[in-house]
């Protein structure tokens, strides 16, 4: 049996050309190696308020950009995670052997909860029904981002406490860091990566974005104050406009320098410009054609929950019987 692969994104903000080049073009590749499972994760979504007609567009929204990114249906699982209850309810079971002090110290969820005038729980248990994403499946690979490494760590601490109280039950996943994923970074601020919860409008290129935007955020990207490229000392923003073209282009490192050495940036950012829209018009394409067929994307949603909901409930009911929980005969 292949071994399980599981990831989640959240239904919110656009997803851009980082997301693009460091997560779902691996998640594309991987599904041919592995049994892989893809999650909307809509529950964590609304961990902090999110506008009920815009989270709803978004979940079909994102669903058709994984099509039309090319994660094929008939190979892997596409599904919303509120759309199989053993989600939330391995979620509970999962934070009544999570100690508060776990959630606490998690960065992310400090760095969200600073933001927010009143933290709502569901901010603080967000891991644990991450850990529970994954635990449900019993996924061996959970690709992720740098950022998510501290709650896949949290997940296998929860797994093991679980294990040694319970007795075993849950396969311990690793983290799988994307081995050729791009750290694409903000084009308005090259330090920083780049993020779909930053709204500032010249930070990220959206997967949906004209090609008159792509090319007018990318002529506005910081770079430097050098007239042209060079690879003995690439300040951090005309490298991640190179990063952005090879990670489109695949070009090796060899045919990059030979290409861009010296060049100057206005022209650096024409051909970034012309190489990312030559790649997102045929995504664009597909994802229109995608959304315009009607019922197709909720189908594969529908599809997809009907796949995972016996392997998931499985577990629940597992779980249930090592807590001494009642399951019905
Ligand atoms: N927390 C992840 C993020 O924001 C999304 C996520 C939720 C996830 N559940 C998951 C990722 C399970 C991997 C596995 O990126």
């Amino acid at each position: 049996m292949k071994p399980r692969v599981f990831s989640g994104v959240q239904p919110s903000g656009d997803l851009h050309i980082g997301n693009y080049l460091g997560a779902l073009k691996n998640w594309v590749k991987l599904q041919y190696d592995y049994e892989c499972i893809y999650c909307i994760v809509d529950l964590h979504a609304v961990t902090v308020y999110q506008d009920p007609a815009t989270l709803r567009g978004k979940i079909s929204e994102l669903a058709a950009l994984f099509l039309a990114a090319g994660i094929d249906p008939r190979q892997s699982v596409i599904m919303v995670q509120s759309s199989v209850p053993a989600h939330a309810e391995l979620a509970w079971m999962l934070t009544c052997v999570t100690p508060v002090g776990w959630l606490t110290r998690m960065t992310q969820y400090k760095a969200k909860a600073e933001k927010q005038e009143t933290v709502g729980d569901g901010l603080l248990q967000y891991p644990v029904l991450m850990a529970a994403d994954i635990l449900l499946y019993q996924a061996q690979i959970v690709p992720v981002g740098d950022d998510q490494v501290q709650h896949l760590e949290l997940t296998r601490d929860i797994a093991q406490r679980f294990n040694s109280l319970y007795g075993e039950t849950f396969v311990m996943p690793e983290t799988k860091l994307p081995a050729v994923g791009a750290r694409i970074m903000g084009l308005d601020d090259p330090l920083k990566k780049m993020s779909k919860s930053e709204t500032a409008s010249g930070h990220a290129v959206a997967l949906l974005d004209p090609p008159d935007v792509i090319r007018r955020k990318i002529q506005r990207a910081t770079t430097d104050s050098q007239p042209c490229v060079d690879f003995d000392a690439l300040g951090p923003g005309v490298a991640n406009l190179l990063n952005i073209f090879q990670a489109f282009s695949e070009w090796t490192d060899d045919r990059m320098r030979a290409h861009f050495s010296g060049m100057r940036y206005g022209r650096l950012k024409q051909e970034v410009a012309d190489m990312v829209i030559a790649h997102l018009e045929p995504l664009q394409r597909r994802y229109r054609e995608i959304a315009g067929e009607p019922g197709y994307v909720d189908r594969v949603l529908k599809e997809g929950a009907e796949r995972v909901a016996p392997i998931a409930n499985a577990t629940v009911e597992a779980v249930k019987r090592r807590m001494g929980l009642y399951v019905p005969c």
